[in-house]
C-alpha cells in the first residue's frame, strides 16, 4: 500500500523520468561494478550480493537530472552518482546490523549471510571506495561537500541509537534523525548536479532545497511502508522499526493521539521492542489516523521540493525532479 493516492499516475510519469535518466544510469551500472572489484574475494562477494539485488537507484537518478537540469554535458555526472550509490550502499550494510534486519532489497542482508564483521568491514569499503572516486572529480567543492555529508549521515545513525526504546522522542527530535541520516544525502545528490553545472547559488540552493524536502518525504515514507507495506513487494521485512523499538513518525502520532490507556500498550512496546504486539500496534496506529497524518507531513514537504524548483528553467529534467517527489509517496516499496 502507497501513501498517498494521486490521479498524476505517478507511475508513468516515473517511467518518464528513469526513460529520460536510462542513459546515463547504464553507465552508472558499468561504472558500479567496474569499481566494486577488490582481490579480497569476500569484499566481492558482499559487494555483489547487496548491489546485484538491485534497488531503485533513486539517489544517482537524481544526481544525473539534477546535473542535466543545470545544463551540464560532461561525464563527472556518471562519476558522482556512482560515488553517491556507494554512499548510501555503505550505509545500508552498515544500517541493517544496527536494526538487525535479514531481508534487503528482496535477499537475505549481509549480516545474515555473512555475520556483522564482514558487513561493518565492506559498508567501509565501499565508503572509502566512494572517497577514492570522489577524488577523481578533483573539484575541492564536491569533496567538501560528499565528506561533510557522509558524516553527518554517521552523526544520524548515531542519534537514531540514542533515541532507540525511549518513547518520549518526539516529532521535532525524529525529524532531526532523518534529516541527517537520508535527507542530506539526497541534497548532497541534487546539489552535485548544481556544482556540476556551475549553477548561480540561488539555483544551486534551488536544487539543493528539492533534494531535502524529497528526501525527509522519502524517510516518511519509508517509515509509514514499515507499518502499512506488503513484505514481499518491499523487500524488507514489515515491523523491524516496531522490532528494534525505533520510533518514527507512525508511532510518535499514535502516541500523540491516545488517551493513557491506549499509549501504555504502545509505550511498553517501544521500551521493550520485538513483534509481539505488532498487530495490536498495527491496529492502534491505523485507527488513530497516524498514517495519514504522517502522510500529509511527507507530501507537505514533497510539495516543497517541487515548489523550490521554480527557480530553475522548464526543462524535461525538472519535470523529472518533480515526479520523483510525487514517486516518493505513491511508491510500495
Ligand atoms: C533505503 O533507501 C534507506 C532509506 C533511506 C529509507 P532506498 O529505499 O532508496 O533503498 P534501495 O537503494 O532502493 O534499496
Ligand atoms: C534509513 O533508515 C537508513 C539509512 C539512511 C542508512 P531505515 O533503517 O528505515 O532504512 P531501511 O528501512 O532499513 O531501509
Ligand atoms: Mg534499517
Ligand atoms: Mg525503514
Amino acid at each position: 500500500m502507497a501513501i498517498a493516492s494521486s490521479d498524476l499516475q505517478p507511475a508513468s510519469r516515473f517511467a518518464d523520468a528513469q526513460a529520460l535518466a536510462a542513459p546515463g544510469m547504464a553507465r552508472v551500472d558499468t561504472l558500479i561494478r567496474a569499481r566494486l572489484a577488490s582481490d579480497v574475494v569476500l569484499v566481492n562477494q558482499i559487494a555483489e550480493h547487496i548491489v546485484g539485488a538491485g534497488g531503485k537507484r533513486l539517489r544517482p537518478m537524481l544526481v544525473l537530472l539534477a546535473a542535466q537540469a543545470a545544463g551540464y554535458a560532461g561525464t563527472h555526472d556518471v562519476l558522482l552518482a556512482a560515488v553517491v550509490e556507494f554512499i548510501h550502499t555503505a550505509t545500508l550494510l552498515h544500517d541493517d546490523v544496527v536494526d538487525e534486519s535479514d531481508l534487503r532489497r528482496g535477499r537475505k542482508t549481509a549480516n545474515a549471510l555473512w555475520g556483522n564483521a564482514a558487513s561493518v568491514l565492506v559498508g567501509d569499503f565501499l565508503y572509502s571506495r566512494a572517497f577514492q572516486m570522489m577524488v577523481e572529480a578533483d573539484d575541492m567543492r564536491v569533496m567538501r561537500l560528499l565528506a561533510d555529508t557522509t558524516n553527518r549521515i554517521a552523526e544520524g545513525e548515531v542519534l537514531q541509537l540514542l533515541n532507540i526504546h525511549n518513547p518520549d522522542v518526539d516529532e521535532a527530535a525524529y525529524l532531526r534523525v532523518i534529516e541527517r541520516k537520508t535527507a542530506v544525502l539526497f541534497a548532497a545528490a541534487t546539489r552535485l548536479g548544481g556544482l556540476l553545472g556551475k549553477l548561480p547559488a540561488q539555483q544551486e540552493e534551488a536544487l539543493a532545497a528539492f533534494g531535502l524536502n524529497l528526501g525527509f518525504a522519502f524517510q516518511i515514507a519509508d517509515d509509514v511502508l514499515d507499518y502499512v507495506a506488503d513484505s514481499a513487494t518491499l523487500g524488507k521485512n514489515i515491523g523491524d522499526d516496531l522490532a528494534e523499538g525505533k520510533v518514527t513518525l507512525p508511532l510518535i502520532y499514535a502516541l500523540e493521539r491516545a488517551d493513557p490507556t491506549q499509549a501504555a500498550p504502545i509505550r511498553h512496546a517501544i521500551e521493550t521492542g520485538g513483534l509481539d504486539a505488532l498487530e495490536s500496534i498495527l491496529a492502534a496506529i491505523q485507527a488513530s489516523g497516524a498514517i495519514t497524518q504522517a502522510g500529509a507531513l511527507a507530501q507537505g514537504y514533497a510539495d516543497a521540493a517541487k515548489a523550490a524548483l521554480y527557480t530553475l528553467p522548464k526543462t524535461a529534467a525538472r519535470a523529472a525532479l518533480e515526479s520523483l517527489a510525487d514517486y516518493a509517496l505513491q511508491r510500495d516499496h
